[in-house]
């Protein structure tokens, strides 16, 4: 079959690779209809995070149609079914998942020992997305084997698009769990950095959660223009001082909600903190850049939540913590738990509140994807959400 297959830093080649098999008896095989390419893709693409080996195939954000069910997934998922396939791998029994906590699922990561050593604890496995979290191939691909699918999965009723439910997989729950962990009040400014395709789904998402005013930041004009037509007052970092901006726009009083849909390839103006994250993460001092975070804490209210679903995959530098505490600032972040909001927000795209299709500009072959992955990267040609077909 087809794949996107990772090669090395910004090298991803659509190769002919074996078909996906059966390998234990709750997997399912999978053929892939639509699949996307994720902000997450970029890091791995980029290469800041660890863990990636030549030959992985890519893919976290896909759906399609069953064509072979396990012996023991049976009972849950049957030939011909049309699914999607959440990013996070869960297996629905251990503790974690019995409290909705599937990304941090303690059964699906196969490579447990080695994740155990550099987080403490393993995390879920995930598709498509390093050896630290499994090292499962990914759904950019016309195959993909599905562990664990009697749970994995999130069935898909008639009369959906691809377009409409694809991203069940991943950014929609991704941008609802952003905005849903700051239990935004009818009183709040929720802030978003980031108005990437992960940043779209969060600004809608905490407009349909209540909140009085939404806030969003980036500096690529279209991103900007898509954020308003979301409903959010918008801010140019490259033009005006977030801070300033946002100061304004709550009266002096700094937003209540902050969130990062930025992760740890923020870009910045010149700043001093900036450029100090450029460099040490060229000498491979630091990991990640933490511009965002350290803005957010800044201009967060006293007694706000900073809500992190942007990716960091390491080490940051010069995070005024003590800020953050004498604030009493809330922290809250991580991988999406996919799963425990698909139910919901697959049945308010069937009530027409929402139809995350909006954000997609680009529709191409699998075949295309490499070139994809760079115009996504640069934010050329208006890209902001790439879908393949394979
Ligand atoms: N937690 C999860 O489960 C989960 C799931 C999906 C994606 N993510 C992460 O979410 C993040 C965003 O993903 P995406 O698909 O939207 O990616 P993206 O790269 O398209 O979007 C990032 C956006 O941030 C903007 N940006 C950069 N620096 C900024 C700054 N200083 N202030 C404001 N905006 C800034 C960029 O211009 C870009 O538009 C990534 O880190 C990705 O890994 C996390
Ligand atoms: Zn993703
Ligand atoms: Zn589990």
């Amino acid at each position: 079959m087809k794949a996107l297959v990772w090669h090395g830093t910004a090298d991803i080649r659509c190769d002919t690779v074996p078909d996906p098999g059966i390998e234990h008896p709750r997997d399912a095989i999978v053929k892939v209809t639509s699949c996307a390419i994720c902000g997450s893709d970029l890091h791995l693409y980029d290469h800041f995070m660890p863990g990636m080996e030549k030959g992985d195939i890519m893919g976290h954000e896909f759906m399609g149609e069953v064509v072979e069910v396990g012996a023991e997934a049976k009972g849950a998922l049957k030939v011909g079914e049309r699914v999607v396939v959440p990013f996070t791998i869960w297996c629905g029994e251990c503790d974690q998942c019995r409290r909705g906590n599937y990304s941090v699922c303690e059964r699906s990561n196969r490579n447990k020992a080695a994740a155990d050593k550099l987080f403490g604890h393993a995390t879920a496995g995930l598709f498509g997305y390093t050896h630290l979290t499994g090292g499962y191939a990914g759904g950019q691909a016309e195959y993909v084997r599905v562990p664990f699918a009697d749970k994995t999965h999130v069935k898909i009723p008639e009369g959906l698009s691809d377009e409409q439910v694809l991203f069940l997989g991943d950014i929609f729950p991704t941008g609802w769990q952003a905005a849903a962990q700051c239990d935004i009040e009818p009183t709040d400014t929720v802030a978003i950095w980031g108005c990437g395709p992960v940043g779209q789904m969060t600004i809608r998402s905490a407009i349909l959660l209540g909140a009085r005013q939404v806030i969003a930041i980036d500096q690529v004009p279209e991103r900007l223009a898509m954020a308003r037509a979301g409903g959010a007052v918008t801010i140019d970092f490259a033009n005006e001082s977030v801070v300033e901006r946002l100061n304004e726009l709550t009266g002096g009083k700094g937003p209540e909600k902050c969130i990062d849909a930025v992760g740890m390839e923020a870009h910045a103006t010149a700043t001093l903190d900036s450029i100090m994250d450029r460099a040490k993460q060229a000498l491979m001092l630091e990991s990640d850049r933490a511009h965002v975070l350290r803005e957010m804490m800044y201009v967060c209210r006293p007694a706000g939540t900073l809500s992190i679903p942007g990716v960091y995959g390491g080490l940051i530098d010069k995070v005024p913590f003590g800020m953050a505490m004498n604030k009493g600032l809330t922290w809250r972040m991580g991988q999406t738990h996919v799963n425990r909001w698909t139910d919901d927000l697959l049945e308010r795209i069937q009530e027409g509140q929402i139809d995350p299709s909006f954000v997609i500009t680009h529709t191409v072959k699998l075949e295309d994807g490499p070139g994809m992955y760079k115009t996504f990267r640069d934010k050329q040609d208006g890209c902001i959400k790439v879908v393949l077909k394979p």
